[in-house]
């Protein structure tokens, strides 16, 4: 991080990391020409607006949010990427959509009565991408009941379907059967679609587990999310070359040598069982440095590994830093992701300890921690990392 008046934990981005891992999946897609972005939540944390911009550059024809509220800042930021939201359209937000060239996921007719009405009054017509259940069990409507869901939309004349999608529950289990299911079951939706008189634009099921694992000729569109900011999406894709763009890192705020037997942090959860070097660095449970990484957790000191000792605080974290050659107040300390030296500290690693995915990890950390953005280690351009 520049030298600052501020605390000097922040989270490192680096967007030519988002670039690389762009590329990576863009060559993995195959039928899937165009990539459609998923940077909801903050870009998983990353920040929505500068990742945005980048993917942007990088060639994504459109982007994703879960929310109008997340939407609306890409849009207040300049960015003029088509942008669908696939959060419900609630009572009240159809006037964003408008305002703001939105196109929501449509999961339900009740919904998309609404807006047609909405957008009928206002004189225009709404795209959309319609969204069907075909085994994920959470929002869609019923593949069961597409053809009496299509009939009810052809008469929304104020409405456009520009999209028809799917998503997979279990993508990220390779050998998974249900995925197969989906496929197919997605298949005849979508002759029942053209059955029905509509030829929409973009054709999508992919999230990253699937762009890596199948063939989907139907597909004209993917939707990469984890993989973009290098996370694996389960275990399964570890092979693959995606860089982690994260990393969290922060400076040593005390070192001080406690006696054997001595207690460390809330509870004395650590007992020191030799004369101990402990750092106490500032970040804690507010950043997102989850609390059951207490006397769990790994940090990157001058290049070598080292455990986190005794109960996380909200602010605070310690070190045993005995064995660090040198180790001095104002070193800087990977949390995550990568040091100079080239060791890596991966969410997946974290998450594990923690019970969670590296999803989580990469969303927990919170907005008091400041992200800075990086593209000067690596050539804009360049292939590799
Ligand atoms: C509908 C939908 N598509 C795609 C994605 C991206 O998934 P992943 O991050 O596993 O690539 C998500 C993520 O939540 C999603 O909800």
């Amino acid at each position: 991080m520049p030298d600052s008046q501020f605390r000097p934990t922040y989270a490192e981005i680096n967007l030519d990391a988002v670039r690389h891992n762009f590329r990576l999946i863009k060559d993995a897609a195959g039928s899937a020409t165009e990539l459609l972005a998923i940077v909801k939540a903050d870009a998983y944390g990353h920040s929505a607006v500068e990742v945005s911009r980048v993917l942007a550059a990088e060639g994504a024809s459109l982007l994703v949010v879960a929310m109008v509220e997340e939407a609306i800042e890409l849009r207040q930021a300049g960015i003029e990427q088509p942008i669908l939201v696939m959060g419900a359209v609630w009572p009240g937000q159809e006037t964003y959509y408008l305002e703001y060239k939105l196109t929501p996921y449509l999961f339900d007719i009740e919904t998309a009565r609404r807006l047609d009405t909405y957008c009928k009054s206002a004189g225009t017509v709404c795209p959309y991408h319609l969204k069907v259940d075909t085994g994920m069990g959470r929002l869609g409507v019923p593949f069961e009941s597409i053809t009496e869901a299509l009939e009810s939309l052809s008469q929304l004349k104020s409405l456009r379907m520009e999209g028809v999608m799917t998503h997979f529950a279990l993508a990220d289990e390779p050998e998974e059967r249900l995925t197969d299911l989906q496929v197919e079951r997605f298949r005849s939706v979508l002759e029942a679609v053209r059955d029905a008189g509509f030829d929409p634009r973009y054709i999508h099921a992919a999230n990253s587990a699937g762009i890596f694992t199948r063939e989907l000729p139907e597909c004209n569109l993917a939707r990469p999310g984890i993989a973009l900011y290098g996370g694996w999406p389960s275990h399964h894709f570890e092979h693959l070359n995606l860089v982690q763009v994260m990393s969290l890192r922060t400076r040593i705020a005390k070192i001080k040598t406690v006696p054997t037997g001595a207690g460390v942090s809330y509870g004395h959860k650590f007992r020191a069982d030799r004369p101990t070097r402990v750092a106490t660095l500032p970040v804690g449970y507010a950043d997102g440095y989850n609390r059951l990484l207490t006397n769990r957790g790994e940090a990157l000191v001058r290049g070598q590994r080292v455990p986190v000792i005794g109960t996380v605080c909200m602010d605070w974290i310690m070190l045993d830093v005995t064995d660090v050659d040198g180790v001095a107040v104002g070193d800087e300390v990977t949390l995550l992701g990568n040091d100079q030296q080239g060791n890596v500290i991966r969410a997946e690693e974290w998450a594990a300890k923690i019970g969670t995915i590296n999803y989580e990890v990469f969303c927990g950390i919170s907005k008091r921690v400041p992200r800075v953005f990086l593209t000067t280690r690596i050539k804009p351009g360049s292939d590799l990392i």
